[in-house]
């Protein structure tokens, strides 16, 4: 008997939770990485004596499409799959549902499930640094439960939360862009899980294809892979309770407060296109909580 970990993680929260829970289960184990672009995921083959973990993080709640296209390519053949949703810190929604779905149709038996919250890989201050020690024991609980139910012989399939149809997924659309102090090195493009990224010039990105992972931002060792600081903050906006204003200024234009201000004032002086917001008046806005 193996402990396959089958794992979406492109910048390594989810494999993180993965780890923790795939650690604590007994027998060897063999890691199939979901985000490799040049992956045979076709060959991969378990038994029904197999375990599986398979773990994935939620985007929009969904499953991320291409961890459903490269997961449905595995021949599961009975084996008992633990599923792995990983957020961060908003909600994860469908994505549990989906990820049974798309385990059943590959052959796997699902015996269990956890969703756990892991740095927010866009907005990085939501759950930043977690899974931390905290979460490490809760996860090593779950797994000594689910260990006991592989031990006991039970494969009975666990009710999950979730709506089918699942809600419409919808891409983050943020597009991380080299900028000038990119030097050519092509590691981004080797990484991105989708070949995105032209390898002969990074510069050059495929909108259409990248799924805002987020890993070429993670992995550029010259912290020269950015996303534009005004989709940045849509993306806090969705995270978090907000509130659009008028604010009382001369260039009059429209700007979107988060919940917390003081957090993001250094965006919302950036991105005034009058530039008359100052830090006066923001810090005058900070105390009031949205
Ligand atoms: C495109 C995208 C969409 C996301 N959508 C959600 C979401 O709907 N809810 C949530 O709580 N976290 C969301 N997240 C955060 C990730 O689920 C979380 O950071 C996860 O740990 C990332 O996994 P990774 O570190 O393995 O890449 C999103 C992240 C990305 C990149
Ligand atoms: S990893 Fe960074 S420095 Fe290297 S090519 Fe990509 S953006 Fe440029
Ligand atoms: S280009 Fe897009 S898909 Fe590729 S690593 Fe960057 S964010 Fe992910």
């Amino acid at each position: 008997m193996k402990v396959y970990q089958i794992s979406f993680s492109p910048t390594g929260g989810t494999k993180k939770a993965a780890d923790i829970l795939t650690g604590a289960l007994n027998g060897e184990t063999e890691v199939i990485d979901l985000t490799n672009a040049h992956g045979n995921f076709g060959s991969v083959a378990l038994t029904k004596e197999d375990i599986a973990v398979i773990a994935v993080p939620s985007y929009g709640g969904r499953v991320p499409g291409t961890a459903t296209e490269r997961l449905a390519k595995v021949h599961g053949n009975g084996a008992r799959a633990v599923l792995v949703c990983v957020y961060g810190n908003r909600a994860y929604e469908d994505t549990l549902v989906e990820m049974l779905d798309t385990a059943r149709q590959a052959g796997f038996n699902v015996i269990a499930a956890v969703a756990a919250i892991a740095e927010h890989s866009i907005a990085r201050q939501f759950a930043a640094g977690r899974p931390d020690a905290e979460d490490s024991k809760v996860l090593a609980g779950f797994a000594a439960q689910i260990q006991a139910k592989i031990t006991a012989g039970d494969t009975s399939e666990p009710a999950l939360p979730g709506n089918r149809p699942y809600k419409k997924s919808g891409g983050a659309g943020m597009v991380p862009k080299a900028t000038r102090d990119c030097v050519g090195c092509g590691i981004c493009a080797k990484e991105c899980p989708v070949g995105a990224i032209d390898a002969q010039d990074p510069k050059k990105v495929n909108g259409n294809v990248c799924i805002s992972c987020m890993r070429c931002v993670a992995v550029c060792p010259h912290s020269a892979r950015k996303v534009n600081p005004v989709m940045m903050t849509a993306a806090c906006v969705q995270q978090d309770d907000y509130a659009i204003m008028k604010p009382d200024n001369s260039c009059g234009c429209h700007l979107i407060f988060w919940k917390y201000i003081e957090v993001c004032r250094w965006l919302i002086i950036e991105n005034c296109p009058g530039m008359r917001l100052t830090e006066n008046y923001l810090i005058g806005l900070s105390a009031t909580r949205w």
